[in-house]
């Protein structure tokens, strides 16, 4: 007998970063942070526990992954079956509907949508919170796909990280802001996120302030969503982004994930900012740049941003909705 389902689950940018963690083993953060699920960009993945096959196996878009994508897959799926019990090895399909190698960010989608489409394969129906916390096993930033709008993941206390779990701030349609997803260079990037975090912690003079500081950048940016303020909004993720970029550049050795076009976007931004377009930028661990606007200007927005020299593609995004389960079989 097969236990097969199929889940999908959505990106979402941090507009206040995660990048640290209190414990390493679990992911649990050491700082809390503020995301927007992204509509457009999403995965989906099948997940088949199945007594004739003898290893786990990864197919992410189309072809058969890496050992090291393969095991850490793996390893999520030994803690589902752990959970219910099933001795059963699985094989995965996988497929991203964004560009991949772009250096977008895919642990996100990736793990909540394992997570739920793998739970349920096993015969499990979890709460949005289990769902949480086993997709932050896979990857911190996972923990927070599981739910669509804007949504804030918390650091909890417990040291096991159970209360480490996202929670909905506001619901997919309650503001549709939008973003523009710059591709500077389709190349990969460097050095991975948990890498990043952990070398930022041991060596940055700056950690302990970006710890400290981000309590307040936290219910900043709750307050500006709750009043659907934009400028605020967009002001404290530049800062957000800013800072943790900051955190990077005063590891030792530094950790640089910009490009040019990176930065010379940066200043593009501000200056249409100041020209009066509704502009703010934010990045994560690799050198592509996200663009917030209103709804209105994303198309003024996108044309102005076509025209600078070396620009790859643009991706426009809102809001997104929750993970969900398209397809279950036992
Ligand atoms: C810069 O969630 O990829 O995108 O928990 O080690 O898997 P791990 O890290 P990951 O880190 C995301 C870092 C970030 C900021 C963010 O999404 O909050």
């Amino acid at each position: 007998m097969c236990h097969k389902a199929t889940a999908i689950a959505h990106s979402n940018i941090a507009l206040i970063k995660y990048w640290g963690k209190r414990r390493s083993t679990f992911n649990i953060p050491a700082v809390g942070s503020i995301s927007l699920t992204l509509q457009e960009l999403f995965t989906q993945t099948k997940v088949r526990f199945d007594p004739s096959l003898k290893q786990d196996m990864l197919i992410l878009n189309g072809k058969r992954s890496s050992h090291e994508i393969e095991d850490r897959a793996s390893r999520f799926l030994d803690l589902i079956r752990r959970k219910s019990d099933l001795p059963f090895k699985a094989q995965v399909v996988s497929h991203n509907n964004f560009p991949t190698g772009a250096g977008l960010a895919s642990s996100a989608s990736a793990f909540a949508a394992l997570a739920l489409a793998g739970s349920k394969a096993a015969g499990k129906t979890l709460t949005k919170v289990e769902l949480s916390q086993l997709a932050r096993l896979g990857s911190g930033s996972a923990a927070r796909s599981i739910y669509g709008g804007f949504v804030e993941m918390k650091t909890g206390r417990k040291l096991n990280g159970q209360d480490a779990v996202a929670v909905r701030l506001a619901k997919p349609d309650f503001w549709p802001i939008k973003l523009l997803i710059v591709i500077t260079t389709t190349l990969g990037k460097g050095i991975g996120s948990s890498q990043g975090m952990d070398h930022s912690k041991n060596t940055s003079p700056y950690y302990s302030q970006w710890i400290k500081t981000s309590v307040n950048d936290l219910a900043e940016m709750r307050l500006a969503i709750r009043n659907k303020d934009f400028e605020k909004m967009g002001e404290l993720a530049e800062y957000s982004c800013l800072k943790m970029h900051s955190l990077c550049f005063s590891a030792r050795p530094a950790l640089i994930y910009w490009n040019q076009l990176t930065i010379e976007l940066m200043h593009y931004i501000r200056e249409l900012r100041n020209s009066g377009l509704p502009a703010y930028f934010t990045i994560d661990a690799g050198p592509q740049v996200k663009v917030l606007t209103l709804p209105e200007y994303g198309s003024t927005l996108r044309k102005k941003l076509h025209q600078v020299p070396g620009i790859k593609e643009i991706i426009e995004t809102g809001p997104g909705p929750d993970a969900k389960v398209v397809e279950v079989r036992q």
